[in-house]
């Protein structure tokens, strides 16, 4: 079996980096570290860092010392949390991408530049949240075209993306949304740039394999994205967390297998896939 792993495979800059800054203060170990939410979409991480120290809770509430580190994720927060977090006491280590600052910055100007503000990305999802309160909670979030109904076109308009979107869906709802609007519409792509990247690489390399894995967390936006756009180029793509999920049914009859990962998938899980296929295969 050919394994080819693709070359932007992996953690990305913003999440390497989030993570050095985590790691850092998890060593002082001089007070508790909390993270309001998951820092990275990867469950088995984020077990790891757990057992160096780190505190994850689900509301700013539940911390009840007057003293610790709050940590703020790469996908970013709102300005009400860091607020919050300060009158507790905290010290804030953001780690925010910087990827991320610079779309809840645009966001920011345009709502006070009096735009109708349109994001398009997932609402549920922690950075489009975090972006939004740039707005006062006042853009319009949109994954397809029936969202657009939710949009005001008598306004001027200013339109982002949630920064692992794809660029097609993107420019597609841009489109339909200068040929509706009333007024001036100004873009920003605010599409990260490694992100993109991941994507173009899988898709060209998923035509020339037989069998494309995709690791990482089964709720990574990026990650499943990724998977998104191997199937689309190649039906025998699989999405696994980890290494224990690959089936050897998968590879029976093939001869080439790519290795794709997205941005919030540590190293060693990539070299466990790539193992566990070797030994399936008996490439050893
Ligand atoms: Fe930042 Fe892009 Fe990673 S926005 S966190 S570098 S996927």
């Amino acid at each position: 079996m050919k394994i080819t792993i693709a070359k932007k495979a992996g953690f990305c800059f913003g999440v390497n980096r989030a993570i050095k800054m985590v790691r850092k203060v998890l060593a002082v170990k001089d007070k508790p570290v909390f993270s309001l939410g998951l820092i990275i979409h990867n469950p088995d991480f984020i077990a790891e860092l757990e057992s160096e120290g780190l505190k994850v809770i689900d509301l700013i509430e539940e911390i009840d010392v007057d003293d610790g580190y709050f940590i703020i994720r790469s996908h970013g927060t709102t300005p009400e949390i860091i607020e919050e977090a300060k009158i507790k006491g905290l010290d804030i280590v953001d780690t925010t991408c910087p990827f991320v600052k610079k779309a809840q910055e645009v966001a920011r100007n345009f709502f006070e530049g009096g735009f109708e503000v349109v994001i398009f990305g997932d609402k549920e999802h922690a950075e489009v949240i975090g972006i939004n309160a740039h707005t006062k909670n006042n853009a319009k979030i949109i994954r397809n075209n029936n969202d657009l109904e939710k949009v005001d076109f008598s306004r001027p308009i200013g339109v982002l993306s949630q920064t692992t979107q794809k660029n097609d869906n993107f420019n597609e709802i841009v489109e339909a949304i200068k040929s509706r609007a009333e007024k001036e519409v100004i873009i920003e792509n605010t599409i990260c740039l490694d992100s993109t990247d991941k994507k173009e690489e899988i898709s060209e390399l998923a035509k020339e394999n037989d069998v494309v894995i995709i690791v990482g967390g089964k709720i990574s936006n990026n990650t499943k994205k990724l998977a998104e756009v191997g199937r689309a180029s190649n039906l025998d793509t699989y999405h696994v967390e980890n290494s224990k999920e690959l089936l050897s049914e998968w590879f029976f009859d093939k001869k080439s297998v790519l290795i794709g990962a997205g941005a919030s998938t540590p190293q060693k899980h990539i070299d466990d896939v790539v193992e566990k296929i070797n030994s399936i295969c008996n490439n050893g």
